[in-house]
Formats: C-alpha cells, structure tokens, sequence
C-alpha cells in the first residue's frame, strides 16, 4: 500500500495546527500508520532537504526547521502521495488555493506549514530518516472495505 511522509513545520505547532492538519488527511480518508514528535537535528534536516543544498534559501530552511519541534507522521492509502500534495496546496501560500492548508493557513513561502512527500522515491527516502520499521504501525480498520 502507497505510503508518504508528512511533516507538520515548527510554524504549524506553534501555531495549533496539527490537530486541524492530521483531521484534514483523516477526513479523507487516509490511515495513519506512523507519528511522532522531535526537534530536528542541524544533520537530520539537511538530509532530509538535500536536494535543495546550495540554493538560495537553504541556510534560512534548515534554520526554520530546526528552530523548534515539528510533527512528523506516515500516512497510508490510495494515492495518498499526491493527495496530500494537493491537500497542501502550492509552495507558495499566496499561490495556493483557498480550501488547501497552505492556502489557508499561510502568507509566506518560508513558513509554510507542512511538508509532504512529492513522489514513491521521496516518501520512501524521507520515511527512512525519521522512522524505524518498527515504528510504523500494521493494523485493519473495519472501513478499509469503503476506503481502501
Ligand atoms: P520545495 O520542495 O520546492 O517545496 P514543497 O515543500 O512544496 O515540496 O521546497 C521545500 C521548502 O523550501 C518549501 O516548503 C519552502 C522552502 N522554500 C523557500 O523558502 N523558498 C523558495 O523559493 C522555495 C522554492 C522553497
Ligand atoms: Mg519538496
């Protein structure tokens, strides 16, 4: 089954919105298979955004993410990694519809609430920095015969 990483950012925690982010993916339907939380170390959030090393707004990230806990968590299902990209809305908040969490919730390109996996490879890469196997949880939900 289709699995992606998702993060809630320092700003989404320090501003109260992992209950109203983890009930919007719940709402639709995915399982959640994994969650915890931590503060990021400097080594663990450049590995996590590795691919934008030497961009320009790599340094101000890797302090952003680092700046404070973040909710990290798996969730499950059918088509789940795209889904919760388009959950999220653009990067960009002033670009993202309204109805999206970034869309919602957001104003600037840097603080934009939450991560999520942007393709199998990602999720699969970003799974393994933050999660043991044996963190990620196996279970049966009775309405897995509705949404599976
Ligand atoms: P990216 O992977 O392009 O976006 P997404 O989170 O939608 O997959 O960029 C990673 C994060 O880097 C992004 O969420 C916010 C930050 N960022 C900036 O601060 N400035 C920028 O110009 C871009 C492209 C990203
Ligand atoms: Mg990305």
């Amino acid at each position: 089954m289709e699995r992606t990483f998702v993060m809630v950012k320092p700003d989404g925690v320090e501003r109260g919105l992992v209950g109203e982010i983890i009930g919007r993916i719940e709402a639709k339907g995915f399982k959640l298979v994994g969650l915890k939380m931590l503060k990021l170390s400097q080594a663990m959030a450049e590995r996590h955004y590795a691919e934008h090393r030497g961009k320009p707004f790599f340094q101000e990230l890797v302090d952003f993410i680092t700046s404070s806990p973040v909710v990290a968590m798996v969730w499950e299902g059918n088509g789940v990694i795209e889904s919760v990209r388009k959950l999220m809305g653009k990067t960009n908040p002033l670009e993202a519809e309204p109805g999206t969490i970034r869309g919602d919730f957001g104003i600037y390109i840097s603080k934009n609430i939450i991560h999520g996996s942007d393709s199998p490879e990602s999720a699969a890469r970003e799974i393994e920095i933050f999660f043991r196997p044996d963190e990620l949880v196996e279970y049966q939900r009775s309405l897995d015969k509705w949404i599976f």
